[in-house]
């Protein structure tokens, strides 16, 4: 393999004579991939380059275990790509998007070969849960894999951020920060691990709760959010926040970092209360499933909230506590099912 200056440059694999191992338009150069969603405790809520999915800040996350997504990708063959999300063709911008992100992959290949994709989630339907982070993060690995690039950790962040951007997390397992990065290229908008799965025992228990009509995704949302009066002061606050959290990781303080993981939330959704026109992605079950969490909180469980751009409540605890915080969740109106999960490793080749 040719080794390039820069470590996240992509590589195409290169036999004795320097020709191609695998020619791009080469038929049946195939690969599967499974990554862990991700969720954040240091928020990324607004893009500096919608385009290449440039956040306008920093953003921290914990990468969970039970929830990933696989992908099988072939190239070769066909005259366009045949795209299959859970057994049923993808549709509509689901597509589109899919295609927007073989195309980057093609791109960096030099290769126009279409492809057969397939992804499998095991993200029940009634989550909620965005699995787009697990879904581009297998994609990544996958799809960089069968068109015979091999990408360093970095470059395979930043491919999977084109994607979506918090899949750039989902590339790494346990505690992962995506640096802001302040390239225009984005070559330095990628995620690093700062502790692995195995280092610091937590759980996030994630409230299911009823899903909601169609919400607004997270690019619409952040598109809203970033004409909010308040959003100055999130961006402003941003470094602070990344700060305080990396700190609470280093010292494995489970009060700090959920203290500094409920704010970011609670701010994120603030931006959108105060945007015009409104922002709300909770219902009446966020709402009491935050306030069950603030009870445990005041008789001395360690519980912390963090809610995305959906009605689903995921709280941060110890693992002792999971079960307590589980069972107060169950019994609030509306939610239908609670998980505990425990941190996840990275994505990984499975074939
Ligand atoms: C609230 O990564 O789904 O979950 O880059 O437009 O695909 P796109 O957005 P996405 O946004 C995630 C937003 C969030 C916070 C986070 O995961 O950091």
């Amino acid at each position: 393999m040719r080794s390039t200056p820069a470590r996240w440059t992509a590589q195409r694999l290169t036999g004795p004579d320097g020709g191609d191992l695998l020619p791009p338009a080469m038929p049946s150069a195939q690969a599967t991939a499974r990554a862990n969603v991700n969720v954040a405790l240091v928020k990324y809520w607004g893009k500096r380059d919608p385009a290449l999915n440039l956040p306008a800040t920093g953003s921290i996350s914990l990468t969970l275990d039970q929830l990933s997504v696989e992908a099988d990708v072939a190239f070769g063959g066909g005259s366009e790509d045949r795209l299959e999300i859970e057994g049923a063709p993808a549709e509509g911008e689901e597509a589109q998007r899919l295609v927007r992100f073989l195309d980057v992959v093609r791109g960096e290949a030099g290769s126009a070969a279409r492809a057969t994709v397939a992804t499998r989630s095991t993200v029940p339907r009634a989550a909620g849960l965005a699995s787009s982070a697990a879904a581009f993060a297998a994609l990544a690995l996958a799809a960089s894999r069968a068109a015979g690039l091999r990408l360093e950790p970095p470059a395979l962040s930043a491919l999977a951020r084109r994607g979506s951007g918090s899949a750039a997390r989902s590339i790494f397992g346990g505690f992962v920060e995506w640096r802001r990065g302040e390239r225009t290229d984005g070559r330095d908008s990628v995620a690093e691990p700062l502790a692995a799965a195995g280092d610091w025992d937590l759980r996030m228990v994630v409230a299911m709760t009823t899903r909601a009509p169609k919400s607004v995704s997270s690019r619409d949302g952040m598109a809203r959010a970033a004409a909010s009066p308040l959003y100055p002061a999130w961006v402003a606050g941003a470094e602070a926040d990344l700060a305080e959290a990396r700190a609470a990781i280093r010292a494995r303080d489970l009060e700090a970092l959920g203290t500094i993981a409920e704010h970011s939330a609670l701010k994120m959704h603030a931006i959108g209360l105060a945007a015009r026109p409104p922002l709300l992605y909770w219902r009446g079950a966020t709402v009491e499933c935050v306030h069950r969490v603030w009870a445990l909180r005041a008789g001395g469980t360690a519980a912390f909230v963090t809610i995305d751009a959906g009605p689903q409540v995921k709280v941060l605890c110890g693992p002792a506590d999971a079960a307590r915080v589980a069972a107060a969740l169950e019994t609030v109106p509306g939610v239908e099912r609670v998980l505990a999960c425990a941190p996840g490793t990275g994505a990984e080749v499975l074939g």
